[in-house]
């Protein structure tokens, strides 16, 4: 079993290896005292893993208390998390119990924004079953819902008490989720890590993650460890998701996440190079290693279509908005560019004439 060790304001360890599942009771139980476990979980991972996480719980000691709620982003609602608020209350849940998400980003990040304000705030795990899950959001303590206005814009933060990765679980995925959990592991590999990036674009095998889910993590805790609260070195994992978000929303989002951040990597590779932001370009092996993953590249909205999604981005403040430029394949860094400049910058990651 691998362990990768998170420090932030609670320190707590992300075990992966195949075959998790049916051991997380014992895990969890090194880490909390036995006591009442809601888990939470989609219609489509309940029907998968949710008794074999619940005999889990019940043999190690737990009293687990399923809630299920309808898979897709669709659910990640004001409404479903005063469902699980209330599924808490009426199971009686105190601050000694906990909160399991079990599934993917959407049940990852709303049942951990119950747990992190529910009795202001009970403790929770995750069991991430998604690529996505593994290597990004089960890791670092971002919680939130989706409002009418956009993706992620109510939520904590709020680490959790520890992540258990069971790697089989990519096994069952659809391979357009695989793909869209490779995204964000490129990523990885573009702000930190050359050897991974080329481990991405050689090719990945999904029954076969173990040491690359543990390397995106580690790199995951690096940053977190040094700006949990996404003040600074944190916003690099923002790499390809403003024009990503931007895509998402002019999809009305129905690009996946992952697909959007392959584009917006792309865009902003194309953009650095040809304003002279960086001296290296990257975009070939970009598209080399998109291609390899099985994810697009090209964009079908415009700059300013995207430049007007993207002005609703959570991560603009006033007139400002914080982009990260890629310098070389494996390092990126932050750059301050006023909100006028948005759309000149995405249409020479286009290639449109600017
Ligand atoms: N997914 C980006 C972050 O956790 O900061």
């Amino acid at each position: 079993m691998k362990t990768v060790t998170v420090q932030a304001s609670r320190t707590y360890e992300v075990h992966i290896e195949r075959g998790l599942l049916s051991k997380c009771g014992g895990l969890i139980a090194q880490v909390r005292p036995r006591c009442t476990a809601a888990v939470v979980v989609d219609d489509a991972v309940d029907k998968l893993y949710g008794a074999r996480v619940c005999a889990s719980l019940e043999n190690a000691g737990f009293s687990p208390k399923k809630m299920v709620v309808p898979h897709g982003e669709q659910s990640k609602t004001l409404n479903t998390l005063g469902a699980i608020l209330n599924f808490l209350a009426e199971n009686g849940l105190t601050k000694s119990d906990l909160v399991v998400a079990l599934g993917g980003g959407v049940v990852g990040d709303i049942a951990g924004f119950a747990a992190a304000i529910y009795l202001r705030e009970i403790p929770f795990v995750q069991l991430p079953t998604t690529l996505t899950a593994a290597i990004d959001s089960s890791v670092g303590g971002k919680t939130a819902v989706d409002l009418p206005a956009g993706k992620n814009l109510a939520g904590a933060f709020c680490q959790p008490s520890l992540v258990v990765c069971d790697t089989a679980a990519l096994d069952s995925l659809p391979d357009r989720y695989f793909a869209d959990g490779c995204a964000e592991g490129l990523k990885y590999g573009m702000i930190a890590d050359p050897a991974l990036f080329e481990a991405f674009r050689a090719g990945v095998h999904r029954r076969d993650m173990d040491d690359i889910v543990a390397q995106c993590v580690q790199i995951k805790a690096d940053f977190v460890r040094q700006d949990e609260r996404d003040q600074g070195a944190r916003q690099l994992l923002n790499f390809g998701h403003t024009v990503g978000h931007a895509v998402e929303r002019c999809s009305g989002y129905t690009t996946p996440h992952g697909y959007g951040v392959a584009i917006g990597m792309t865009v902003m590779c194309r953009a650095a190079y040809a304003l002279g932001l960086s001296r290296v370009n990257c975009t070939p092996a970009l598209l080399e290693a998109l291609d390899a993953c099985h994810l697009p590249s090209s964009c079908p909205y415009s700059a300013s279509q995207l430049a007007q999604a993207a002005l609703q981005d959570k991560k603009r403040r006033g007139d400002e908005i914080a982009l990260i430029v890629p310098e070389e394949i494996g390092r990126c860094r932050r750059e301050i560019v006023p909100v006028n400049q948005l759309e000149r910058l995405i249409a020479a990651g286009l290639g449109e004439d600017h």
